[in-house]
């Protein structure tokens, strides 16, 4: 009898035991399940989700990202939503919008309205991709939170919803009023630029008087044009996929301002200070591997033995080469061949009589490149990934913008003191050639971004670390309600007090008709009294 009680005992003692080990084992390996949405076909945005992604898998969640780019490389940790369908009709979009060789043309003034019916085309087709369908349409799948980065569309929101889980924005660049209003309210434009502004603050009376129309514009866009085409689409695409998990679509407002948290792609050292809710995060250059990888063999050599440093040429990812005209080629090259400097351009093709101190790079591993001390000058189209390195690396620069978002950045960058713009042009060549001799002998430019360095350097901790912190607390927190903007519960109108206006317009008036009734009784009983005088 006690033989087996003791039996009993024992087994019991191992049983507990070995469930606290499988539950220590499960706390160790387990990790939260994170969808990563970053469905718009550009390079630049693949390098912002693809960041999230390294940053959530080394802190051992489990993590599935819908790209374009799939990387085919999955693990049972990485799992991955092919959205290759979408580049087609982003190569199409861009190459009307990001052309070189139209802009130099002065052929672009891209009419933003003509564009507006091919960006909802877009937003169809992409949520049309039969891969995302599949996927979102498998009833078994759950996810712990989901990011979305956003980009001119809250139509990706509805996945969220669809797992009844937290849904964190990712901005592409700062929490500009657009987003922000996702998450609190509208920032105030007479001293906050707009995302694909010319200007930047302190605006003049007729900036600041364009900026609050441009806002109004997009706002009435927004409001009769682009929602009610979003709604229609959410409801196609979502009603089948909330029905096979037997639930009712939520209305589309509920999804859109039921984000969580919003990480934006900035910091405060190279685009401006706004003021944020507190789930709003900066994590600007968490993009950056902090430990920069070694140069190949030959780069390394070449950077090395330029004994009056290195001018680095790039346009970034959306200029092809072969958009540049070929007599801007053949002056660049008679302006670098002109330098002490050794200049590396990254271009997709040879060039015949390449000056000495030039060399063609088809493939540039950038971060290496301006983090060797050789580095004197990147002339850049200044889109916010190269800019966010070159203030990381603090390299003075060259810029020549040509769409996005990359004027706004530009004029930053000129307005910190660390970059001087020229413009694209046929007759661009000289005015680069002055702007690179001003650079070089001026010392001021790369002090300049030497202090912005510091100054983007100087955080609490890595904003990779930071990301993967603030995800983990919308889980742990099941949404973070307690960092919810109380802005969201309010009407515009009731936030801009003009209820309290209508309230004091109707006391003014009623006092108006009361006086106007006592005179029109006084002025009766004047006479009166006045015949009585008499
Ligand atoms: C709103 O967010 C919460 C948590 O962040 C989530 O659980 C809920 O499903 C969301 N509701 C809708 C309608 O999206």
């Amino acid at each position: 009898m006690r033989k087996r009680r003791r039996m009993r005992v024992n087994i019991m003692a191992k049983l507990v035991l070995s469930s606290l080990v499988l539950i220590a084992l499960l706390h160790l390996c387990g990790g939260y399940k994170i969808l990563v949405v970053f469905p718009l076909a550009g390079k630049s945005h693949h390098i912002l989700g693809a960041g999230y992604v390294k940053h959530l898998l080394e802190a051992g969640h489990e993590v599935t990202y819908a790209t374009p780019f799939p990387s085919n490389k999955t693990t049972d940790k990485y799992h991955e939503v092919d959205l290759s369908k979408n580049i087609e009709f982003y190569n199409k979009q861009t190459s009307k919008m990001l052309n070189l060789r139209a802009i130099i043309n002065k052929e672009t003034n891209i009419d933003v309205l003509a564009v507006i019916p091919d960006f909802v085309k877009m937003i169809k087709s992409m949520m049309e991709s039969d891969k995302l369908v599949n996927f979102l349409s498998d009833p078994t799948q759950e996810f712990d939170a989901v990011i979305v980065e956003w980009l001119f569309t809250d139509v990706f929101a509805g996945i969220a919803s669809l797992y009844n889980c937290p849904l964190i924005w990712s901005s592409s660049v700062e929490a500009h009023w657009i987003v922000l209003q996702l998450i609190h309210e509208p920032s105030n434009p007479s001293f906050n630029a707009n995302v694909l502004s010319t200007t930047i603050p302190p605006f003049t009376f007729f900036e600041r008087v364009a900026n609050l129309l441009t806002m109004a514009a997009i706002k009435t866009i927004k409001y009769f044009y682009l929602q009610p085409r979003e709604t229609a689409i959410y409801e196609e695409f979502f009603t089948p996929l909330f029905a096979k998990r037997g639930r009712q679509l939520p209305p589309y407002e509920e999804v859109v301002y039921n984000g969580t948290f919003m990480l934006t792609n900035s910091h405060s050292s190279l685009s401006q200070p706004i003021s944020v809710p507190p789930n709003v995060k900066e994590i600007g250059g968490y993009h950056i591997d902090p430990n920069t990888k070694p140069l190949p063999a030959n780069l390394q050599k070449i950077m090395d033995e330029a004994k009056h440093g290195v001018i680095y040429f790039s346009m970034g990812t959306n200029a092809k080469s072969k958009d540049w005209p070929e007599s801007l080629k053949k002056d660049f090259l008679e302006v670098f061949g002109g330098l002490k400097q050794t200049v590396l351009w990254k271009f997709e093709e040879q060039l015949p009589n390449l000056p000495k101190n030039v060399h063609i790079l088809e493939w540039a591993p950038q971060q290496s490149i301006l983090a060797h001390p050789n580095m004197r000058l990147f002339i850049t189209h200044g889109g916010l990934l190269s800019t966010t390195e070159t203030v990381y690396f603090g390299v003075p620069t060259i810029v020549m913008p040509y769409g996005a978002d990359q004027r706004v950045n530009a004029l930053r960058a000129v307005n910190k003191g660390y970059a001087k713009m020229v413009e694209l042009s046929y007759e661009m060549a000289g005015e680069m050639k002055v702007a690179i001799e001003e650079m070089l002998s001026n010392t001021k430019y790369s002090e300049k971004a030497k202090e912005l360095s510091k100054l983007y350097h100087d955080r609490v901790v890595h904003p990779g670390k930071e990301l993967v912190h603030w995800v983990e607390h919308v889980v742990r927190s099941h949404g973070a309600l307690h960092l919810r903007s109380p802005a969201l519960l309010l009407p515009w109108y009731q936030k801009m007090y003009l209820d309290l206006l209508a309230l004091i317009l109707v006391a003014l008036y009623v006092i108006k008709v009361v006086l106007k009734l006592l005179f029109r009784k006084l002025s009766f009983k004047v006479p009166i009294t006045e015949k009585k005088t008499n």
